[in-house]
């Protein structure tokens, strides 16, 4: 079995979809081992997305990250990373597949409803980030 890290981002939560995000989720087939709610401070955003540091959108991608609470799960599957970035659909909404969450739910290439982890290292270190051991069950 293999875990990734998805967070349901701040627009997705205000708008009132992560009980639906959460059901697609499941429905796909991943199971829900670790949640929690936080609001980022620019902090840990900065630190979380520090691959992105310089980049264009960096600076707007932390304001976004952290207006509002994010939940954050960790997801247990065969093939958990690609199949639930798969389930996420393109970074960019309008490139995303139907059936997708970011087809259905996101708005633009920055505020598209969630994240998942790039690759199974990537997916530990950043369980780790967030989750101590016994929080994940
Ligand atoms: P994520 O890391 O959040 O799962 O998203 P991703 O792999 O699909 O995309 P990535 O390239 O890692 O970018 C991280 C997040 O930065 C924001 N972004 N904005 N051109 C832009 O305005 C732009 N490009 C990326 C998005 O929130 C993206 O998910
Ligand atoms: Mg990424």
């Amino acid at each position: 079995m293999e875990r990734t890290l998805a967070i349901l981002k701040p627009d997705g939560v205000e708008q009132g979809h992560s009980g639906k995000i959460i059901a697609k989720i499941e429905a796909a087939g991943f199971k829900v081992i670790a949640c929690k709610m936080t609001k980022m401070t620019k902090a840990v955003a900065e630190a979380f997305y520090s691959v992105h540091k310089g980049r264009p959108f960096y600076e707007p991608l932390i304001d976004f990250m952290t207006e509002g609470p994010s939940i954050l799960l960790v997801l247990e599957k065969d093939d958990a990373v690609q199949d639930y970035r798969k389930l996420m659909g393109s970074t960019d909404p309008d490139k995303a597949a139907e059936g997708t969450i970011r087809k259905e739910f996101a708005e633009n290439t920055r505020r598209n409803v969630v994240h998942g982890s790039d690759s199974p290292e990537n997916a530990e270190k950043e369980i780790s980030f967030f989750f101590s051991t016994s929080e994940v069950l």
